[in-house]
C-alpha cells in the first residue's frame, strides 16, 4: 500500500512533461517532500525498532525459573543431551551411565528436622573459622574449615568436639544416603555404582569482598572440569532465598549457539535438593550474595570407585588418645 502511494506521488511530482510551469505541482511538491520526509522518518524508526526487537529476541539472554523459593516441588526435572566428553568418559562405568543427562530439583527428599540439625552444625562449625572473603567451606571428611584466607582442621580444635553429636552424624549419613538414592533413581543408575566423592562440603556465602580465589564462587564453570572425579553433583540448601539472604541464586547457563543463552534459575530453599550431571551440559554459577548468609551442602558423587570416599569419621577422638 505504501509502495503504490510512493509510485503515485512520483508520477504527480514528475509532472506531465508538458513543459508548462505549473503553480499547483510546485505547491504540491512542497507538500510531497514534507510527507516524504515524515515517511522516511517513520520507516527509519520502524526499521530500527525491528532491529532492536530482532536483536533482543535473538541475542538476548533469556531467563527461566526452574524452581522458585515459594513453590514446594515433589520433583521437577529436565533432560539434556550429555556433553560428548562427559558421555565418553562415563560410558566406561556400567551401571552408572545415565539414561539421559539433565537436572532435577525436589523439596521432598530431606525433612525440616534434618535441615535444622545440619544448619545448626554449619553455624556452629563456621564459628571456629570462617573466610575473611565471601565464601567459607567446612568439609567434614577432611576436616578442612576456611579460616581467614586459609584452612584449618576442625578436628584439631578441641572445643569443636561438642558439635559432632551422634544425632548429627546419623543425620548427615542418612541425608547423604537419601540423596544418593534420589540421584540413582533420577538418572536410572545402579545405586551401588554411585560413590560419594571429594569434595563434599558445607558452604556459607556472604557479600564480603573476595580475598582469595576460593572466595570467588560466582564464576561460570563445569564441575567435571573443576573436579575431574565428579559425575553427579548435588546441593542441599539450608537457607531460603529472599529471606535468609538475597542474590545467591543458582544459575544454569544454557547455550544454543553463540549468542543465544538462557539463564535457568534455582532459588535456594531450606531442604531443597538439586542434582545434575557434572558435564558441560550443566555449565553454571552462583550469583553473588548481596546480603545475609547462604548455607548449603555440596554432595558429590563419582562412578569411579578409585575416587570413592567413606563417610566422615569425625575422628576427633583419635586426637585424645596418647
Ligand atoms: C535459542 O535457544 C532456545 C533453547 O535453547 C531455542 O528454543 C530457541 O529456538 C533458540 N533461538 C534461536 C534464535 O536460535
Ligand atoms: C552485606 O550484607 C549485610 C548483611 O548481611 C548488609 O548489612 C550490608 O549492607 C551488605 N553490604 C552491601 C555492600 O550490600
Amino acid at each position: 500500500m505504501s509502495e503504490s502511494g510512493v509510485r503515485q506521488r512520483k508520477k504527480s511530482s514528475g509532472g506531465g512533461g508538458d513543459g508548462k510551469p505549473r503553480k499547483v505541482p510546485q505547491s504540491s511538491s512542497g507538500q510531497v517532500s514534507q510527507a516524504q520526509h515524515h515517511r522516511m522518518w517513520a520507516r527509519l524508526v520502524l526499521i530500527v525498532g525491528i532491529c532492536v526487537v530482532v536483536y533482543f529476541t535473538t541475542f538476548r539472554t533469556r531467563e527461566k525459573k526452574f524452581a522458585t523459593q515459594r513453590e514446594t516441588l515433589e520433583l521437577r526435572s529436565q533432560k539434556l543431551d550429555c556433553s560428548k566428553p562427559f558421555f565418553e568418559e562415563i560410558a566406561k562405568y556400567s551401571g552408572c551411565i545415565p539414561a539421559h543427562c539433565g537436572r532435577f530439583v525436589s523439596d521432598k527428599i530431606v525433612g525440616g528436622a534434618e535441615v535444622d540439625i545440619l544448619l545448626s552444625l554449619a553455624k556452629q562449625g563456621f564459628r571456629f573459622g570462617g573466610s575473611s572473603g565471601g565464601a567459607s567451606i567446612l568439609d567434614l571428611h577432611s576436616g578442612a574449615l576456611s579460616k581467614e584466607s586459609q584452612f584449618v582442621n576442625i578436628y584439631k580444635i578441641p572445643e569443636a568436639k561438642q558439635i559432632f553429636t551422634a544425632e548429627l552424624i546419623n543425620t548427615y549419613k542418612h541425608v547423604k544416603e537419601k540423596i544418593r538414592e534420589a540421584v540413582s533413581e533420577q538418572f536410572k543408575l545402579n545405586k551401588d555404582s554411585l560413590h560419594l566423592t571429594h569434595p563434599t562440603f558445607f558452604s556459607r556465602l556472604t557479600n564480603e569482598t573476595a580475598k582469595t580465589i576460593h572466595d570467588e564462587y560466582w564464576h561460570p564453570h563445569v564441575d567435571k572440569e573443576t573436579w575431574p572425579a565428579f559425575h553427579y553433583t548435588t546441593l542441599l540448601y539450608l537457607a531460603d532465598y529472599g529471606r535468609d539472604f538475597n542474590g545467591g541464586r543458582f544459575v544454569f547457563i544454557d547455550s544454543d549457539g553463540k549468542h543465544n543463552k538462557t539463564n535457568v534459575y534455582i532459588e535456594p530453599k531450606r531442604g531443597r535438593v538439586s542434582g545434575f550431571t557434572s558435564g558441560a551440559e550443566n555449565l553454571h554459577h552462583v550469583e553473588q550474595v548481596t546480603n545475609g548468609m547462604r548455607y548449603a551442602i555440596t554432595i558429590s558423587f563419582t562412578c569411579n570407585s578409585e575416587h570413592a570416599m567413606a563417610d566422615p569419621q569425625f575422628f576427633i577422638e583419635e586426637d585424645e588418645e596418647p
